[in-house]
C-alpha cells in the first residue's frame, strides 16, 4: 500500500525521522508541496543529517527520491543539499527526480518574502525568508518559471521574455536596486546542464512505478495547521501540506494513496507567528524547549512550546483522513509530575470541540485541560510498548482518544532504532 505521511501540527513533528524509519517498505519517497523552507532531520549512527529539498528517503541506498510539481525549487539550494550529501558520502546520482513542472525559486523570491515581512511590520507572518510565498503567488498569478522552462535557450523564446517581464516587474517593486535581467537569464542558463538529467515527467514515472507494483512513500511538509487553505490563515505557508497536496502536488489519481499517517508531537510546537492556544511561556515552555532542542532546523529560530493539543489533532485526521499516528518525542516529558491534554477549546462564552476557521476568534481560544500524572522513568531508547512506564503508556492511550485516530508509531528518541512500532498493520 502507497502511504502519505504528513505533519498533523504546525510543523516540526519528527517527519524526517517517520519518513526515514519506513523508507526500506518502499521503492519510491516523494515529496509533493513547499520547499527548502522544510527541515527535516535525520540522525543515523550518531550523524545528523538536515534534510530541507530532497525527500528523506534519500539516506537509504537505492531508494529512489522524486521532487514534486507541487514542490517549489530553488536551484542552488538543491545544488548545495545534493553536494553536502555527496560529502557525507550519500550518492544521489540517477536516484534523484525533478518534475518539469516545479515551479523556480529565483532571487527576486527571496528579496519580495523579506520586502512583504518588513511591510507587514507587526502583522508578519513570520515566514523564514526562502521566498516561498513569492514563488507561489508568481505560480498562482500565471507568470512563473518552471524547471521545464530551463530548456529553451533562445534569446527571444519564452523564457527569456517570462524573466524580463518579471525582473521588470521586481524592478517596480524593490527600489534603490536594479536587477539585470540578462544577469539572471545567465544565471539561469547556467544551472540547465546540472539540473536537466534531474528532470522528469513525475507524473508518468510514478504512475509506471505504481502499476508495476511497487510502493511510493508520499513526504508531506510543514503540517497541517500551516496549509494554505486549511491551517490558521494568514499564519500559514503557501501550499497545501495535507493529503490532498499529494494527489496535485505529484500527478497522482487520490486512490493512488492507500493510508495516510499524520505525525505528531506528544506536545505541541509552532515558529513563527499565529495562535497558538496550549503555548507555554513560562519554564515549562523553556524545559520542553530545551529538553526537546525545539530550534528551527532551517532557521534557528526558537520554537514556542506547549501541551498536546487534541483539538488539533482530531481537525488534522478529518483534513486529511488519518488512518494512524506517529507520535514522536514521548521522551522530551519524561520527569515531568504531570501532564496536560487540551480537549475543547473555551471560546467567547463557549466550550467548543471543533477549531474555529476565523483567525481572531481561534486567537482568543482558552485550552480546556484534562490532567494526567506524568512518569519518573526515562523512556528513552525503548522499543517495546509494554516497557513504557505505565504511566506513559496511559498518556498515549490518552491522546489516541481524544484525537480519534490510534497511534502505529511511537517514538521515543532521535535515533533510527529509538522507535516503538505500536501497530505495524496501521502501516500498510
Ligand atoms: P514560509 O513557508 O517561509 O512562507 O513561512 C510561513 C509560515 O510557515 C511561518 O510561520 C514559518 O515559520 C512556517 N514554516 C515554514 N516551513 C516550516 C517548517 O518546515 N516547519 C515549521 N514551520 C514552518
Amino acid at each position: 500500500m502507497n502511504l502519505c505521511v504528513l505533519g498533523a501540527q504546525w510543523g516540526d513533528e519528527g517527519k524526517g525521522k517517520i519518513v526515514d524509519l519506513l523508507t526500506p517498505r518502499f521503492t519510491i519517497v516523494a515529496r509533493y508541496q513547499g520547499g527548502h523552507n522544510a527541515g527535516h532531520t535525520v540522525y543515523v549512527g550518531g550523524r545528523k543529517f538536515v534534510l530541507h529539498l530532497i525527500p528523506s528517503g534519500i539516506l537509504h541506498d537505492g531508494i529512489v527520491c522524486v521532487i514534486g510539481n507541487g514542490v517549489v525549487v530553488d536551484p542552488h539550494a538543491l545544488f548545495a543539499e545534493m553536494d553536502e550529501l555527496h560529502a557525507l558520502g550519500i550518492d544521489t546520482r540517477g536516484r534523484l527526480l525533478v518534475s518539469d513542472r516545479a515551479h523556480l525559486i529565483l532571487p527576486y523570491h527571496r528579496e519580495l518574502d523579506i520586502l512583504a515581512e518588513a511591510r507587514r511590520g507587526e502583522r508578519k507572518i513570520g515566514t523564514t525568508s526562502r521566498g516561498i510565498g513569492p514563488a507561489y503567488e508568481d505560480k498562482i498569478g500565471r507568470r512563473g518559471i518552471r524547471v521545464g522552462d530551463l530548456a529553451d535557450t533562445s534569446d527571444e523564446g519564452p523564457l527569456a521574455h517570462a524573466v524580463r517581464e518579471n525582473v521588470a516587474a521586481r524592478n517596480r517593486l524593490v527600489g534603490n536596486t536594479d536587477l539585470h535581467a540578462d544577469e539572471l537569464l545567465a544565471d539561469l542558463r547556467g544551472l540547465w546542464p546540472r539540473l536537466q538529467p534531474l528532470v522528469a515527467d513525475v507524473s508518468v514515472c510514478l504512475h509506471r512505478a505504481v502499476s508495476a507494483g511497487q510502493r511510493v512513500l508520499f513526504e508531506g511538509a510543514q503540517g497541517t495547521l500551516l496549509d494554505i487553505d486549511h491551517g490558521t490563515y494568514p499564519f500559514v505557508t503557501s501550499s497545501n501540506a495535507t493529503a490532498g497536496g499529494a494527489a496535485t502536488g505529484l500527478g497522482i489519481g487520490p486512490r493512488t494513496i492507500g493510508a495516510v499517517l499524520g505525525v505528531a508531537k506528544a506536545y505541541t510546537t509552532r515558529v513563527g507567528e499565529g495562535p497558538l492556544p496550549t503555548e507555554l511561556t513560562g519554564a515549562l515552555g523553556d524545559r520542553l524547549r530545551e529538553t526537546g532542542q525545539e530550534f528551527g532546523a532551517s532557521t534557528g529560530r526558537p520554537r514556542r512550546c506547549g501541551w498536546y493539543d487534541a483539538v488539533a489533532v482530531r481537525y488534522a485526521a478529518r483534513v486529511n483522513g488519518l488512518d494512524a499516528l506517529a507520535l514522536t518525542k514521548l521522551d522530551v516529558l519524561d520527569g515531568l509530575p504531570e501532564l496536560q491534554v487540551c480537549t475543547a477549546y473555551r471560546c467567547r462564552g463557549a466550550v467548543v470541540t471543533e477549531m474555529p476557521g476565523d483567525t481572531a476568534q481561534f486567537a482568543e481560544c482558552e485550552p480546556v485541560y484534562e490532567t494526567l500524572p506524568g512518569w519518573r522513568q526515562p523512556t528513552r531508547g525503548i522499543t517495546a510498548f509494554g516497557d513504557l512506564p505505565r504511566e506513559a503508556q496511559a498518556y498515549i492511550a490518552r491522546l489516541e482518544a481524544a484525537s480519534g485516530v490510534p497511534a502505529a508509531v511511537v517514538s521515543t528518541g532521535s535515533e533510527r532504532d529509538h522507535t516503538i512500532i505500536k501497530d505495524a498493520r496501521l502501516l500498510g
